[in-house]
C-alpha cells in the first residue's frame, strides 16, 4: 500500500501552508498570485489553474471557497453556462470545468495546478499527485452490496462476481481479504447487475441509500468513506508553491480538517 493510501502522513515536498505570521493579521481577501517580498508577482499573468469537477461537487466547492474568501461564483453554473475554462483573475485563478474522473489527469498531466477530487477517483487512479487537504465535501461511501434476498454465503466457494465501476479498489479489497473473485468494470446502473444476473455483489457509492433500498440490495461493508480531497500536481507544487500554500492554508482554516 503506498503512503497516498489512507496515511496521515506528509509526503516529501508536499506543500503545506504557510505559517501565519503573529502580528501579521490575514488580509481579508488577497488574490491568490505568487509575489515575491516587493508585492510583485513572480508570474506575471499566470492564473493558478483549478480543475473543478462537474455537477454537485462544483456547487460545494464554490460554497467551500466562498468561505475563505475565493469568490468563484464566475465558474458556477448559472454564470458560466456551457464554458468550460473560466478565467478569474481578480483571483488570480482559472478554473477547468472537467468531468470528476478526469480531474487527477489533468492535474498530473499539468494542465491544471490542482483539483479537487473524491477519495474513490484518487484511490482508483492512484496517480503521482500530492492531497493535501480533505475538503470534506462530497461525503459518502463506497461500500459491498447484494440482493436482500441472495445473500452471498463466501464459505461456499462458488465464483464469485462483483459489478463496479471501481475495478482497482475492488481488486485490492478482494485481495486484501483473500477472497477469489471476478471483477466485472462497468461505467454505470451498477445496482441492476445483480438483479439481471451479471454479478453477486455490487461496489458502489452510497449517499443516501435510496438506490440501493429501490433495487433491494443490502449493504454488506464499506471499503472507504469519500470525501473530496484538493491534489496538486508535482510540477505546479514547485512553480505555483506561494499560491498553493496560500491556498491550502486558507481552505484548511475553513475546513479545520485532515491535512497530510
Ligand atoms: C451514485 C452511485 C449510486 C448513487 C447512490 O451515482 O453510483 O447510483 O449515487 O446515491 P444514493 O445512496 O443517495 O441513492 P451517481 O449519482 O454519482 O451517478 P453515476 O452512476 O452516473 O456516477
Amino acid at each position: 500500500m503506498s503512503a497516498r493510501r489512507g496515511s496521515a502522513r506528509p509526503r516529501p515536498g508536499s506543500p503545506g501552508p504557510q505559517p501565519r505570521r503573529k502580528g501579521h493579521p490575514t488580509v481579508s481577501k488577497p488574490p491568490v498570485v505568487p509575489r515575491d517580498s516587493d508585492g510583485r508577482s513572480l508570474t506575471p499573468g499566470r492564473l493558478l489553474t483549478v480543475a473543478l469537477p462537474a455537477g454537485r461537487i462544483r456547487d460545494e466547492a464554490i460554497a467551500l471557497f466562498a468561505q475563505a474568501g475565493i469568490d468563484l461564483s464566475a465558474a458556477d453554473r448559472a454564470h458560466a453556462g456551457r464554458r468550460l475554462v473560466i478565467a478569474i483573475p481578480e483571483e488570480g485563478l482559472r478554473v477547468l470545468i472537467v468531468r470528476d474522473t478526469d480531474v487527477p489527469a489533468y492535474v498530473e498531466g499539468g494542465a491544471a495546478d490542482l483539483g479537487i477530487a473524491g477519495r474513490d477517483v484518487l484511490e482508483e487512479q492512484d496517480r503521482d499527485l500530492y492531497e493535501p487537504l480533505d475538503l470534506g465535501i462530497g461525503r459518502c461511501r463506497l461500500a459491498v452490496a447484494e440482493p436482500e434476498d441472495r445473500p452471498v454465503d463466501e464459505a461456499a466457494h462458488i465464483h464469485l462476481r462483483y459489478a463496479t465501476k471501481f475495478p482497482e479498489i475492488t481488486r485490492r479489497h478482494l485481495q486484501a481479504r483473500g477472497t477469489v473473485a471476478e471483477v466485472i468494470k462497468l461505467y454505470g446502473s451498477v445496482e441492476i447487475a445483480p438483479l439481471v444476473g451479471l454479478a453477486d455483489r455490487i461496489v458502489d457509492l452510497v449517499s443516501s441509500g435510496e438506490t440501493l433500498r429501490q433495487h433491494r440490495l443490502r449493504e454488506v461493508e464499506t471499503i472507504l468513506e469519500v470525501s473530496a480531497w484538493l491534489c496538486v500536481g508535482r510540477a505546479a507544487a514547485k512553480l505555483m508553491a506561494g499560491p498553493i500554500d496560500d491556498l491550502v492554508a486558507r481552505l484548511g482554516r475553513v475546513v479545520g480538517g485532515k491535512r497530510r
